[in-house]
């Protein structure tokens, strides 16, 4: 009998501190197969010569014997074996009815695409499986990494035409992930402007769900990350779940198929809606990462998981190195936008600065406002030249005055965008997104400049690398407001102006990596009028993110919640504003607005101009309180204890740090009906023999309640918060220190 370790291939071992990560190939029955952290994942060439998925689950021993690869029965003479087998990438031909990965039309008319394993290569992390079509020469090669501690794969392709004529490419998926027949429940992330982050679940009926962007960015409305779990009922901290986040920051497709077997496929990638990508002869395409995971516990677990992947292997580390490299705790910052709008200049900033730093503030962004005719968002996009009447002597006394206060200062920047009341549209009215004699649609007064266009890209790259070598900027806050219309590129062929979908994005990338080359200690926010742009793509360039315009305390309880299955609190940027909240008219107190910005990484937004004693000694402790735990948690393990999701009277998060020594738990009351006080909240994920001293941050524990006491008693007696915590819109705060 066959077991694992004795197969022939090479099986190549990977190491590490964090965890153990093994990949194999056998050569005898042709299965690959990866295992790191919890998890198992094989795929195997089956008698016809396609790549077809054998599992994914929990780690199986390494004597199981997973394959050979049999391909599915026909079914039915409308249900060939071709559309039924769960091939890794299939191509769209041989009567292939569920979503293609890959779709292509050859010169001559031809589009039967039928891909074979051809060879592959084993690489230290993974395999390159590379397979071609049937007939002609058209080469996909398939790459493949684990990460020996969460088990996450990073699955992606590259398209090769090496036939002597163009292929038009019209579907490109980075990946297809497959589950056997059975009754699921899917995740996804859902929202609108200052609605972002809404966790949508639903049963996985037959048929095929599409989450999308054909905006040509992220978006707000649905975001590149899904979990499916097994079951009807959807458990937080149980339960098996499988789930995956997209790297790409343009037009996107997930498609969740449940087939008539009732068996699932996960296809995601570039957004095949307005498609279409010349590959002349030689020519490749590499489509973004598609990131793949599963967990045994829950979507807590499958979110765990992800949190350390990203600030592991996605996120710019900036602190450490090798294994222990990490990103930088978010620096706490101000931010002028809701305190001035577009009404900046130098009296104004420099006062809010001086108020900053009594807060204990570490870093002043001025937003929006501060350059060529901005005086509201009719005019000026384009135009990056200091505003002469607001900032008369350049930035330079204001961005001293901040460094002089203690504070590094930061930048609000629209690279991509241009309003039509501007220099550069006078100058050059073709730079836009355009069709020629077409409308531009504008939305916020704006349109969006071509990126695609390599004198677009260098004007681009030109003023920032400008502005970052004129002044000593620590931070950009890089904006992007609008959504694409009329998406046209006359510089290219008509055959090849779709391409814009993916060149575009690509640009904006490069455009990031040359800045953080040659300004190595600069960080970057990606926002886009809050939430808009979020996605692992262009987390491998941003130190953060704006979750969302609206910052009302209670909406974004919620928001975070949602933000969390999918993104680190790491990058989670929340500012505590003023009360009454512009958007819903909403009043609450400070301590309370605090406590849920500081769930993420904590800003300061309000006009503080305004703020009286009180209300700066408040701010000014909790900053410092959040200082000494802000790596727990922005860098912890997060425990969604108690869900803000559907009106719920209470909620409540928890964090751990790696080693366990330290946990913080938030508590916020919505409304407590019929005198019901905060019920009582076994914690998760301490070590049981350890001795933890709480204490309070915010609130105060029930009289009698120990605050010194193990593990097991926070987890399996649980903690009591004081009978008086009750009321509309109230928060607590606890940290616990192990001795
Ligand atoms: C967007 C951002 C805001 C602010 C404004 C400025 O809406 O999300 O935070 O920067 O633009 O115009």
């Amino acid at each position: 009998m066959r077991n694992w370790k004795s197969f022939s291939a090479a099986i190549v071992l990977i190491a590490s501190v964090r965890g153990m990560a093994q990949t194999g190939y056998d050569e005898a029955t042709k299965v690959f197969r990866l295992d790191g952290g919890n998890v198992t994942y094989a795929f195997g060439v089956n008698p016809r010569g396609e790549l077809e998925q054998l599992y994914w689950g929990g780690r199986l021993a390494a004597t199981d014997h997973i394959g050979p690869a049999v391909p599915a029965p026909e079914w039915a003479s409308f249900d060939s074996s071709y559309s039924t087998t769960p091939q890794e990438y299939a191509g769209w031909g041989a009567g292939l009815f569920v979503e293609p990965a890959l779709k292509v039309t050859f010169a001559d008319g031809n589009r039967d695409l039928v891909l074979h394993y051809d060879h592959h290569e084993i690489t230290s992390d993974g395999f390159n499986v590379v397979l071609k079509d049937i007939k002609r020469q058209v080469f996909v090669t398939l790459h493949y990494a684990i990460d020996p501690a969460s088990g996450i794969l990073a699955r992606s392709a590259t398209i090769e035409n090496r036939e002597a004529q163009p292929v038009t490419i019209e579907q490109a998926a980075a990946a297809a992930w497959a589950l056997p027949a059975g009754h699921y429940t899917l995740d996804y992330l859902t929202g609108r402007w200052a609605g972002e982050w809404t966790l949508t679940q639903e049963d996985l009926h037959p048929g095929e769900r599409v989450i999308e962007s054909r905006r040509g960015s992220t978006g707000h409305q649905a975001n590149p990350w899904f979990a499916i779990q097994a079951g009807e009922r959807p458990d937080e901290n149980s339960g098996e779940v499988w789930f995956g986040a997209l790297a790409w920051s343009g037009s996107w497709r997930i498609t969740v198929e449940r087939d008539q077997l009732d068996a699932i496929r996960v296809t995601g990638g570039f957004n095949p809606f307005d498609f279409g990508y010349v590959l002349h002869p030689g020519e490749r395409l590499e489509t973004p990462e598609f990131y793949g995971g599963y967990s045994a516990h829950g979507l807590g677990g499958a979110s765990r998981l992800l949190h350390q992947y990203e600030l592991a292997h996605i996120l710019p580390h900036r602190v450490g190195s090798g294994e222990n490299a990490a990103p930088k705790p978010r620096p706490v910052i101000y931010n002028s936008w809701e305190a001035t709008e577009f009404n900046v200049n130098e009296q104004g900033q420099i006062a809010l600065a001086e108020k900053a730093a009594a807060l204990g503030v570490n870093r002043f962004v001025m937003d929006d406002g501060w350059f060529g005719q901005r005086k509201n968002d009719h005019a000026g996009l384009g135009d990056w030249y200091v505003n002469p009447e607001k900032f008369p002597h350049g930035l330079k006394p204001l961005i001293d005055k901040v460094h002089a206060l203690g504070m590094d200062f930061g930048l609000w920047v629209e690279p991509e965008m241009v309003n039509p009341d501007s220099d550069l549209y006078r100058q050059h009215p073709d730079w836009v997104l355009n069709f020629p004699g077409r409308p531009r649609s504008e939305q916020r007064n704006q349109l969006v400049l071509n990126l695609a266009r390599p004198d677009v890209r260098d004007y681009v790259f030109g003023f920032l690398d400008k502005l970052l070598t004129e002044n000593d900027i620590a931070f950009l806050k890089w904006d992007y407001n609008r959504n694409w219309s009329e998406p046209g590129w006359d510089q290219l062929p008509p055959a090849e102006q779709k391409e814009v979908y993916v060149a575009f994005v690509r640009n904006l990338y490069g455009i990031l990596d040359e800045l953080k080359k040659k300004h190595p200690n600069v960080e970057f926010e990606s926002c886009s009028g809050g939430g808009g742009r979020v996605d692992l793509g262009i987390l491998q360039y941003a130190d953060e993110v704006w979750t969302s315009d609206n910052t009302d305390p209670f909406d974004r309880l919620t928001q975070q919640d949602g933000f969390t299955y999918a993104y680190t609190p790491q990058i989670m940027m929340a500012w505590v504003t003023d009360s009454p909240h512009w958007l819903n008219h909403r009043s609450t107190s400070l301590t309370y607005r605090m406590l849920s910005s500081m769930q993420g990484s904590l800003g300061i937004g309000a006009n503080i101009a305004k703020w009286n004693d009180e209300e700066m000694a408040t701010a000014k402790r909790l900053i410092a309180t959040y200082h000494q735990v802000q790596k727990t948690i922005a860098q912890g393990d997060l425990y969604r204890l108690i869900s803000p999701r559907d009106g719920s009277e209470f909620s409540a998060t928890q964090t751990v740090n790696g080693d366990k020594s330290q946990s913080v738990v938030f508590v916020f009351i919505h409304s407590t009906q019929e005198g019901r006080g905060f019920p009582l909240l076994k914690l998760k994920g301490l070590d049981p023999a350890g001795d933890y001293v709480l204490t309070p941050i915010e609130g105060a524990l029930k009289k009698g309640s120990p605050t010194t006491a193990s593990g097991a008693w926070w987890m399996n007696h649980g903690l009591e918060t004081s009978d008086d915590f009750k009321g509309d819109f109230q928060a607590a705060a606890f940290r616990l220190d192990k001795k």
